[in-house]
């Protein structure tokens, strides 16, 4: 990438863009990110419920403005309590989920379609290399230790796998907000970043191959493919899908508090 692609990356073009809003609070900073990246994106799906749980099924649980997330976006954190907010942040949702996640699940799950649809996260996952490591190398540039994987993370990656190798309708609901709310999350994880090391977070692949529309956005049509796929064979039912959904948003706010508790304590 050249200097100039770098500049109209989609991190740096979202960073423009809210700097030009004047926000009271972070709260409402977070509520506005939140209807950005999640509410004005096109409807993935014919169903019309099924659109209004990946635009609402986040509401409402206390995830959206949750204390770590106002500190994270408020760049209130120290150095240091974002260095451990970040290397909990890379165990758990990157590590854990590509290391962990995916691959167990494949191994557990004999649905085709559900088989298929993990594969093509998992390749996803991979290109152009492994997200994991490319956060990893976004880390050591700079010189942030990312230690051994702490409490935080081993129960979000076991809470995680629980979810993805849950009944189906569960299991592919779970999935769905894991890939809508990532969006919103890496964003909002992006901005602080991008405002305190321009330079190194402007340099690495990882925010930009994510918050573009080909990133979790695509990951989030894709997955309501799969859904509508198995709801069409009668292999799953709407209310299963709807709980697995809000439990990846319980589970990821948990994850959220355990990791403030962590870089508070
Ligand atoms: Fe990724
Ligand atoms: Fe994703």
């Amino acid at each position: 990438m050249t200097d100039t692609q770098l500049e109209r990356g989609p991190a740096l073009s979202l960073l423009a863009e809210t700097s030009v809003q004047s926000f009271e609070s972070t709260v409402e900073y977070l509520e506005w990110l939140y209807g950005r990246r999640i509410d004005d994106r096109a409807d993935p799906s014919s169903l019309e419920w099924l659109n209004r749980l990946i635009k609402s099924g986040a509401r409402g649980h206390g995830h959206i403005d949750n204390e770590m997330h106002v500190e994270v976006l408020g760049n209130t954190l120290s150095e240091t309590e974002l260095a451990k907010f970040l290397s909990a942040y890379y165990w758990g949702s990157n590590y854990g989920f590509n290391k962990k996640v995916l691959p167990e699940t494949l191994r557990a799950t004999d649905n085709d379609w559900y088989r298929e649809y993990i594969k093509g996260i998992i390749r996803e996952e991979n290109t152009p290399s492994s997200h994991w490591g490319i956060f990893k190398r976004f880390m050591e540039s700079l010189d942030f230790d990312l230690g051994e994987m702490p409490e935080s993370a081993q129960e979000f990656v076991a809470k995680n796998s629980a979810g993805y190798q849950a009944e189906l309708g569960h299991a592919i609901g779970y999935a769905l907000a894991v890939e809508v709310e990532s969006d919103f999350q890496l964003s909002l994880i992006s901005l602080p970043l991008l405002e305190r090391y321009p330079e190194k977070t402007a340099e690495t692949l990882f925010f930009d191959i994510h918050l573009d529309s080909s990133g979790e956005e695509e990951h989030a049509r894709a997955t309501c493919e799969t859904v509508e796929k198995l709801l069409a064979a009668g292999e799953v039912s709407r209310a299963d899908i709807e709980a697995g959904f809000t439990q990846a948003i319980l589970d990821t706010r948990d994850f959220m508090l355990a990791m403030l508790h962590e870089v508070k304590g």
